[in-house]
């Protein structure tokens, strides 16, 4: 995700942002910019792309100087990447300036009410409110404006503050999103990151959410949101740089299935509100919702195992035929395409080059695209009519995980939408569901927590010459999907089958010992899959099974099971998939292959 980086003390502060940011360079950005406060007044440059530019242009920081700056680098979420919206966003008097990370989920309300106070925004970005909103609450006391400002936001942030009127400090605070705080002989750090600050020290103090930081060049102090003061301990970080850039994860592929919690978090809950599911974006009122005869979904790759998913769920829970498309084959095959269609393309990159070319086939044939898509301004977000973006953030490891698991959640939040607008389900059950919901974050990471069994396991499996994966509806889904993740990382030949299909042919593959994967989440078929369990361990197969909690009687079927949190039928996909990712990635390690860079993969796949 984005980058922060602040400084107060007796050196420059330009120069040692522009490092910070560099060794943040990783995490992936599309502008960046800084704020220098220069003895008279907070200056802000920006430059849009790569971090270099920002550097020419302010000749290696020199032309903005200043002992106190904040500086960031921006990974598009609300606005696309340009001039404008890339931080530092300022108030009108340009006295005070803030840098952001994570996502302010109530800043179209804060926006209009601001509006309605006469404030003028120059950008698209929730950041800019807060530039405003400080600006209402200021009267001359920095803290307790910023304490106001926390009082009135919701979501994730990490901020980074400047006020023209304390030239002499520099304010931080963050909720949900990670914010340190370091010091040394020469002055005040701020970082979203550890390496961001390691070249200029290892004293860092972590700060606690909505705890703010207030930074002068020799002191740092810390506040509660009430303005009471906190003592806090100081850290010594003695990470290796290369191992602090992923955060201390071995692999960006380990980061990022840790980075889940937080992405469907973000991608879920600006999207609750009350007893509501509200998606802008959609661009469609529930008389569009109930119009709709057929939705096709169109994808490559992971993208195309959440349309499968997305099937089941649609169809299920707001009852219209679905038709699920790998976007080479729809591009080509003259798909019929009839009036109440409606056509949604998936995409973490937005630049998959035949998904692209799908929705502008959909597009020339006068049908509307919806495009849910990770990466703000890319090609397909700029083409598709309406987008609902997934807050992944950038994923970096080619074997997609964090964008997978947001990419569910839109489509969860969607099929509930348009159920309610049709008037298939109750409110009563959707809000049951909308709990169930916002209960995945902490049943993901209960999941992660239990690695060390499926690395035990996993190890087993080094050798494997072949792995099954099996499941009926939506565990048939979420098998693809795991098949998918094992083979392409590990180069393990894999096949995911749904589990009625087995006796028409793949049964003969099975051999003394081969591993078969059983995904059975769906009550209404476990008995179904266990008698399918029971065919292959009669052939020799040694049987995983990923079922529920509670769900015991599949242990006199498999070998071994593994079992995940209680959740609503329809939302299995997203617990199941966690053991079966950590066990593809602990496989890959395991043989020693090149884990976040597969042979032969791209992350991007830009051509046909
Ligand atoms: C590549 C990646 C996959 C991804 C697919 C679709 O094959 O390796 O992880 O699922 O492209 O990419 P998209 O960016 O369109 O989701």
């Amino acid at each position: 995700m984005c980058g922060i980086v602040g400084y107060i003390g007796t050196e420059q502060a330009s120069g040692i942002i522009l490092n910070g940011l560099e060794k943040l360079e990783y995490r992936g950005y599309d502008s960046a910019g800084m704020a220098v406060f220069d003895g008279n007044k907070i200056n802000i440059t920006k430059a849009v792309g790569r971090l270099k530019a920002l550097d020419e242009i302010t000749h290696g920081g020199e032309s903005m100087p200043g002992n106190a700056g904040i500086g960031h680098t921006r990974w598009a979420t609300h606005g696309v990447p340009n001039h404008v919206n890339s931080h530092p966003h300022y108030n009108e008097q340009e006295t005070i300036a803030v840098v952001h990370n994570g996502i302010i989920e109530n800043y179209l309300a804060l926006k209009d009410k601001l509006i309605g106070k006469g404030y003028a925004f120059v950008s698209d970005t929730d950041t800019e409110v807060i530039a405003h909103l400080l600006d209402y609450y200021y009267k001359g006391n920095p803290l307790e404006a910023i304490t106001k400002v926390l009082h009135r936001v919701e979501g994730s942030y990490a901020f980074g503050i400047l006020f023209a009127e304390y030239p002499d400090e520099l304010f931080a605070v963050r909720k949900g999103s990670p914010l340190i705080v370091g010091k040394n002989e020469t002055g005040s750090f701020i970082a979203s990151d550890v390496p961001a600050i390691l070249k200029y020290t290892r004293s860092v103090y972590f700060v606690d959410e909505q705890e703010v930081a207030c930074l002068k060049a020799d002191s740092i102090r810390f506040f509660t949101v009430d303005e009471e003061e906190i003592k806090k301990e100081c850290v010594h970080i003695d990470w290796d740089e290369n191992a602090a850039e992923k955060g201390g994860y071995e692999h960006f592929m380990l980061k990022e299935m840790y980075e889940q919690p937080k992405t469907v978090q973000d991608t879920l809950m600006p999207r609750i509100k009350g007893e509501d599911i509200v998606i802008e974006e959609l661009g469609m009122s529930d008389e569009d919702m109930r119009q709709i005869r057929k939705i096709h979904i169109v994808a490559c790759g992971s993208a195309y195992h959440t349309g499968v998913t997305g099937k089941y769920i649609i169809e299920g829970l707001a009852r219209i035929p679905v038709e699920v498309d790998v976007a080479s084959e729809f591009r080509y095959r003259n798909p019929v395409l009839e009036e109440g269609g409606m056509v949604i393309v998936i995409s973490q990159s937005g630049e998959t080059a035949d998904t692209l070319a799908a929705l502008r086939e959909a597009k020339e044939r006068g049908f509307k695209v919806l495009g849910i898509v990770n990466v703000v301004g890319s090609s397909i977000a700029r083409e598709a009519d309406n987008v609902m973006y997934t807050w992944a953030g950038p994923e970096i490891a080619v074997a997609t995980t964090k964008a997978y698991s947001a990419q569910l959640i839109a489509l969860y939040l969607l099929a509930l939408k348009i159920s309610k607008a049709r008037g298939v389900l109750a409110q009563e059950e959707i809000s049951c569901m909308m709990e169930d919901l916002k209960r995945l974050p902490d049943q993901i990471e209960m999941l992660l927590n239990n690695k060390t069994k499926i690395q035990h396991f996993a190890n087993r499996y080094i050798g494997a010459k072949d792995i099954f994966f099996i499941g009926r509806g939506i565990d048939y889904a979420i098998s693809l999907e795991a098949s998918l993740k094992l083979k392409e990382i590990s180069y393990i030949h894999s096949e995911a089958y749904a589990a009625g299909e087995l006796k028409h042919g793949t049964i003969s593959l099975i051999e003394e010992g081969t591993l078969v994967a059983a995904v059975s989440t769906q009550k209404s078929l476990y008995q179904k899959t266990i008698s399918n369990m029971v065919e292959v361990k009669s052939r020799g197969a040694f049987v995983l099974a990923v079922t529920n909690e509670g769900n015991t009687e599949i242990e006199k079927a498999a070998d071994y099971v593994i079992y995940i949190p209680e959740t609503n039928q329809y939302f299995t996909n997203s617990l199941a998939i966690i053991p079966l990712q950590l066990f593809a990635y602990y496989v890959s390690i395991g043989k020693g292959c090149d884990v976040d860079k597969p042979r032969n993969l791209a992350k991007s796949v830009t051509v046909e």
